[in-house]
């Protein structure tokens, strides 16, 4: 079921824990959409849209967070938001080459829960530990 923001997930910068509720609520969303597959179609392309902008957005601000605190997981976590964005960025693309089925879509929704769960949970959560140099 839909994706909750839980104390595990907390990173200790209040505003990167909002940035994150805010990914889970575009993750639930398309939740509701697939649900409904396709009688609300028309509003996948400005979800995804959306989606891909505020994810760049949110690397870039965390990124920015983890090396000025000196964080030991900054590289790690620079390559795996860009591991995450070539991905999306090939969903992308064989959508609008092909379009989406309600398969596909529960798919990606699936891999998009999962990879955001263990990222905050494996990586994005080391910040706390760094927290007290800023
Ligand atoms: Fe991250």
């Amino acid at each position: 079921m839909s994706m909750q923001w839980k104390e595990e997930y907390a990173t200790g910068l209040p505003k990167i824990d909002d940035q994150h509720r805010q990914l889970f609520k575009f993750v639930n969303d398309l939740e509701v959409l697939v649900a409904d597959w396709p009688c609300h179609q028309d509003r996948l392309g400005s979800l995804l849209s959306f989606l891909d902008a505020y994810t760049r957005s949110h690397f870039v601000y965390e990124e920015s967070c983890m090396y000025r605190m000196n964080c030991p997981s900054a590289r790690d976590n620079r390559e795996a938001h860009k591991r995450f964005l070539r991905f999306f960025g090939d969903w992308q693309e064989e959508y609008r080459k092909n379009g989406a089925s309600g398969e596909t879509l529960d798919e990606l929704r699936m891999t998009l829960e999962d990879w955001l769960a263990s990222h905050i949970c494996k990586i994005d959560t080391r910040l706390k530990e760094c927290a007290h140099t800023v």
